[in-house]
């Protein structure tokens, strides 16, 4: 018998596509993730599933789950699953890829500008009735056209990143594990030394993956090599970033503002000491949060289940 975790909810039409397959097990929260231990129970008979970030892929997953054949990743992400683990007991991992560069890439700029412009701080300033009179300086902001960016991680996401900002006059600077000869020319962006990349930038955007190379790639020493009026934006993952450096960078002045759409700890701790601070914008991981592009990777997770249960190939594997 086949069957197949699904660890959230997900519409009625991906359902029935999984169904065509085995028995489909989901839990019936969109917002809230399956309790470890139910997911853990559920996953004893399981030959596939169907898991977000919020799931960690273990040990204990895998022990817990001897018929696993796949597990679909709805994310292009994947630093939530052991994949060395994978291997060992030979479960396909698939993730997202693709689909949600442009989109992701949008909500890059929509954050940057958003900080930039200090949209945020405006909105609470008409919201709290403080808007009394015009100010030639009131809420005066950084302009984007003219300003140098700096992109961390030139994948998919940072070359569609750089694709956008053709058209506000900027110069954009790169720094990835590998040169891109092709963007370069086709973006008109130059690769430079991550320290020229800090020191030489208006705006530092991270959207590289979390790997053990970027793990804590900005820290105290990064942010102090940064001018004192650059913006920095994450739209990569959390754990790329020492969080108190962040804060200490931000209110000593050492950076202008930030703007962050993943964090270490997800959802935030309230009590964050970056929620107090007005030059810094915080957003729920909703990098590719558009419906279009949400329905665009749970298909594509459905069609990874297929592939792999129908033919043991899947669309968008993930190689370790
Ligand atoms: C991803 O796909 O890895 C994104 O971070 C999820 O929105």
């Amino acid at each position: 018998m086949t069957k197949i975790v699904v660890s959230r909810q997900i519409p009625k039409d991906y359902i029935r596509q999984l169904e065509q397959l085995g028995e489909v097990v989901m839990w019936e929260e969109s917002y809230e993730p399956m309790p470890r231990k139910h997911f853990l129970q559920e996953l004893k008979e399981a030959t596939a599933c169907f898991i977000t970030l919020s799931e960690r892929i273990d040990q204990e997953v895998f022990e817990a789950a001897p018929h696993l054949q796949v597990i679909a990743n709805m994310a292009v992400g994947y630093d939530n699953i052991d994949l060395d683990l994978a291997r060992q007991y030979g479960v396909t991992i698939t993730n997202t890829p693709d689909v949600l560069t442009e989109t992701t890439a949008e909500l890059g700029l929509t954050l940057l500008l958003t900080v930039a412009r200090r949209v945020v701080e405006a909105e609470r300033y008409v919201q709290n009735g403080e808007w009394q009179s015009w100010g030639p300086y009131l809420l005066a902001g950084k302009d984007l056209h003219g300003s140098t960016v700096g992109i961390f991680g030139m994948g998919a996401i940072g070359k569609a990143f750089a694709r956008r900002l053709q058209g506000f006059n900027t110069t954009v600077l790169y720094h990835n594990r590998s040169r891109h000869d092709e963007a370069e020319a086709e973006l008109n962006e130059q690769y430079v030394d991550f320290d020229t990349l800090l020191t030489e930038s208006d705006f530092v955007v991270c959207t590289a993956p979390l790997t053990d190379a970027t793990r804590d790639q900005f820290d105290a020493t990064a942010f102090s090599k940064m001018k004192n009026e650059a913006v920095f934006i994450n739209i990569g993952r959390g754990a790329i970033v020492d969080e108190d450096a962040l804060v200490k960078a931000l209110k000593d002045g050492e950076i202008g503002g930030c703007g962050l759409d993943v964090l270490r700890q997800e959802p935030i701790d309230m009590n964050h000491p970056i929620l107090e601070l007005p030059q810094a914008v915080v957003l729920p991981h909703i990098g590719s949060a558009s419906e279009q592009t949400r329905n665009d990777m749970i298909q594509l997770c459905v069609d990874n289940i297929r592939g792999v249960l129908n033919e043991g190939q899947a669309v968008t594997e993930v190689k370790a």
